[in-house]
C-alpha cells in the first residue's frame, strides 16, 4: 500500500481528482469505479471543475459503482443512482447508458442480477481504478465485517452500526434501506488500481486496522493488503493512530524521486 497524509480532506480530494484525471486522460477507454458517501464529493465537485475548465472529457469513461440500496428505485433521491447524478453525472458528458450500479429491482433474482454485474465488468475490460471510501466499521462498499474475503457482488444486509451512521442523511419519517447490492471483496480486488479516500478522526481506527491490522474479515477493507496497487489517501486526522506515518512519508519521497527518474508507470 502507499499511504499518503494530507493535511486536510481539500487535499485528499484534490490529489485524488489528479489521479482520476491522469487515467481517464491516458485511456482510450478507461473504466473507473466509483463510490458514493460523504468523503467522495469534494472529489465529485472537483472533476466537475476540471470539466467545466476543459481540462476533462468523460465521453470515453464507462463507470461502476459499488454498491445500491435495495427496495427503492432509482428516481428515489436516496438511491445511489440519483447520487451520482446529482454529484457527477448530471455535471459531465459521460453516457449515462455506460454508468452501471449493481440494482436488483423487485421480481429480479439477485444472485443472476449479481453474476451479471460482474460479467458486464468483465466485458469492459475490467476496473482500471477504484474509488473507495471506508466504513467506520472498516467496510469497503457495503461488504461489513465477517464479509467473504472472496465475496463477489451480491447482497448484503447493513449492520446496526452503518444503518446509524447513514441515518443522517435520512429524514426522520423516511424508509431507510436495509439492504442493498454491492461489489464483493474480491470484486474489489479485481481492480488494477485503488485509491480509498479517508478522512476525519472517525475513521482513524478503521484505517488503522487496514493498514496495520491483521488481514481478516473483521475489516473488510484489510483485504487490500493483498494487492498490488492500492494508494491510501488520508487527511492528518483520519491517519492519527498510525504509527509509521514518518516512514510513509519519507516512502513517498523516495517515490517522488524514482518516478522523476524513471518516469511514472500506471499499468492501465
Ligand atoms: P462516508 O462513507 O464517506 O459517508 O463516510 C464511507 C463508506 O461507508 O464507505
Amino acid at each position: 500500500m502507499q499511504i499518503i497524509i494530507f493535511d486536510d480532506a481539500q487535499q485528499v480530494a484534490a490529489n485524488a481528482a489528479e489521479w482520476v484525471a491522469e487515467l481517464i486522460n491516458k485511456k482510450s477507454n478507461p473504466v473507473l469505479g466509483l463510490a458514493t458517501g460523504s468523503t467522495p464529493i469534494s472529489l465529485y465537485q472537483q472533476l466537475v471543475n476540471k470539466y467545466q475548465a476543459n481540462q476533462l472529457s468523460f465521453k470515453n469513461t464507462t463507470s461502476f459503482n459499488l454498491d445500491e440500496y435495495l427496495g427503492i428505485n432509482a428516481s428515489n433521491e436516496q438511491s445511489y443512482r440519483h447520487f451520482m447524478n446529482e454529484n457527477l453525472f448530471d455535471h459531465v458528458d459521460i453516457d449515462k447508458n455506460r454508468t452501471f450500479l449493481p440494482t436488483c429491482n423487485q421480481g429480479e433474482n439477485p444472485r443472476a442480477q449479481g453474476l451479471a454485474y460482474e460479467e458486464k465488468i468483465k466485458q469492459a475490460g475490467g476496473v482500471d481504478l477504484q474509488i473507495l471510501g471506508i466504513g467506520a466499521n472498516g467496510h469497503i462498499g457495503f461488504n461489513e465485517p465477517t464479509s467473504s474475503l472472496a465475496s463477489r457482488t451480491r447482497i448484503k444486509t447493513l449492520t446496526k452500526q452503518t444503518l446509524t451512521d447513514n441515518s443522517r442523511l435520512f429524514k426522520q419519517d423516511e424508509f431507510q434501506p436495509t439492504l442493498a447490492m454491492t461489489m464483493g471483496i474480491a470484486t474489489i480486488l479485481d481492480a488494477r488500481y485503488v485509491l480509498l479516500m479517508a478522512t476525519g478522526e472517525k475513521k482513524s481506527q478503521a484505517v488503522k486496522d487496514m493498514i496495520a491490522g491483521p488481514l481478516s474479515a473483521m475489516c473488510p477493507a484489510s483485504a487490500l493488503q493483498m494487492h498490488e496497487n492500492t494508494i491510501v489517501l488520508l487527511d492528518k486526522a483520519a491517519a492519527s493512530k498510525l504509527e509509521e506515518q514518518e516512514y510513509y512519508q519519507w516512502a513517498n519521497d523516495q517515490n517522488i524521486k524514482i518516478n522523476q527518474k524513471f518516469g511514472l508507470y500506471h499499468n492501465y
